[in-house]
């Protein structure tokens, strides 16, 4: 298994290009079962959880090729519309395929996620949901079995008990081919949602409000194929701020969606990170101290869950204390053992971490637990004195597209060693 080294302490300084979003292309190559025929999906990020989603588009028996950011899905029917566990365990966004499958086939099998890293994480919302379409919902052998009795899902008027992301996903698109008009309530906002929402009425889909927390979905008999840029990923753009800044650094980010990224740049800001657009980039520099800034993470426009971890590692670096609370997953602060063992002085209570800022981190070996946790413990060594070994990287492959290649890009000194753990 693969892992990092990072020889902390260099200024970030130069360019770096933003990748397409992993969790609007996840999303969106599962749009692809809803229509048959050649569909072209382009910007699409290099990583694993992609190949896990073509994987999982072979298995059901659709070509799906990757070349240099163009993923090209042939669709046609699907004969057993089933997600495997093989699969579904090494991404749980797997389930993605639920909606599609059910509202082009009437019938689908997802494996059950099993426990995650990073909380419970059920998908009670999405089954609720194709239930009050008209689907039948059976738990049997580790499976969610979901069959529709008349064939088709029906219209409804949905209101979800939590903005999930890809609960909200799974129910546009199955909405797209119901009978009918669906309304979703209390939907998720995130932009990957729009973004799927634009792939769908381009397809012939009608989907109203994406963006907002009422989205209302006339269903069509039928779709068509599609080509798509898909947007930037607003979470590495984020990733890559917070290294610059934490390393007293002075990089531009290509390709970034700054609107995409109000709560984070707010933060930085607040903290007394310049963040400004310049040309067609952004950039991000600081010198001196940082300000401690108090943040709680909340469904988007709220600040990031996926960007608590690295919000942290910068306010190891702040000036005094901050307190940074975790509402959207319990159990999301796997990175702070590792972080205080680099020297940080982070003390969790429940959902609050309270961070004082140090004077330094000094490197160490630390294990990647999830992938944002992985990438806080990334931009801790490049602020680290000497050298940080981060373990287990597989989990940052799933979400960051050369990672190593783009910081060492910027200055920092990081290469990829094969090792042991
Ligand atoms: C998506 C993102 C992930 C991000 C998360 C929150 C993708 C592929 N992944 O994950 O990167 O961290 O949004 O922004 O887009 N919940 C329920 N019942 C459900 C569904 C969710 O109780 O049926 C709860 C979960 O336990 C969790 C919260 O809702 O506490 C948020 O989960 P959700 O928005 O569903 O996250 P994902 O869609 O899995």
């Amino acid at each position: 298994m693969d892992n990092i080294r990072v020889e902390g302490g260099v200024p970030l300084s130069g360019r770096v290009r933003i990748s397409g979003a992993k969790n609007a292309a996840l999303p969106i190559l599962t749009a692809a079962l809803l229509a048959d025929g050649a569909h072209t999906f382009r910007n699409v990020p290099d990583l694993r959880d992609v190949h896990t989603m073509l994987r999982m588009l072979r298995r059901l028996g659709i070509d799906a090729e990757y070349e240099r950011g163009v993923a090209t899905v042939q669709a046609r029917p699907v004969l057993e519309p089933v997600a495997p566990y093989d699969l579904v365990k090494q991404m749980r966004a797997s389930v993605l395929v639920l909606g599609p499958l059910v509202a082009r086939y009437g019938r689908a099998s997802v494996s059950l996620p099993g426990g995650c890293a990073i909380g419970a994480r059920p998908i009670d919302q999405h089954l609720r949901g194709l239930e009050a379409m008209g689907a039948a919902v059976r738990l049997e052998h580790g499976y969610v079995h979901v069959d529709v009795p008349s064939g088709r899902l029906r219209g409804a008027d949905i209101y979800l008990d939590f903005p999930t992301v890809t609960g909200t996903e799974n129910l546009l698109a199955a909405a797209a081919l119901a009978e009918g008009r669906t309304t979703i309530g209390n939907a998720a906002r995130e932009p990957e949602i729009e973004e799927l929402a634009h792939v769908l009425n381009k397809m012939g889909a009608s989907v109203d409000g994406a963006g907002t927390d009422t989205i209302v979905v006339e269903g069509r008999e039928q779709l068509a194929p599609v080509d798509h840029a898909i947007i930037a990923d607003r979470i590495e753009a984020g990733t890559y701020m917070v290294a610059a800044a934490a390393t007293r650094g002075d990089v531009l980010l290509e390709g970034v969606q700054l609107e995409h990224l109000d709560a984070v740049v707010a933060k930085l800001r607040e903290a007394g990170v310049t963040v400004e657009r310049e040309g067609d980039g952004v950039r991000v520099a600081h010198q001196g101290r940082l300000r401690p800034v108090d943040a709680t993470t909340a469904p988007h426009p709220g600040f990031p869950t996926d960007m608590q971890a690295q919000l942290m590692v910068l306010m190891c670096r702040a000036d005094g204390q901050s307190q940074i609370r975790e509402t959207v997953f319990e159990n999301r602060f796997m990175h702070v053992p590792e972080l205080n063992r680099m020297g940080a002085n982070i003390a969790v209570d429940g959902r609050t971490a309270t961070v004082r800022g140090v004077p330094r981190l000094g490197g160490a070996q630390v294990m990647a637990t999830d992938l944002r946790a992985s990438a806080s413990l990334v931009i801790a060594g490049l602020v680290a004195e000497g050298v940080t070994e981060v373990l287990r990287v597989y989990h940052i492959d799933r979400g960051y597209e050369r990672i190593e290649e783009k910081l060492a890009g910027l200055g920092a000194h990081i290469e990829r060693v094969s090792g042991h753990a």
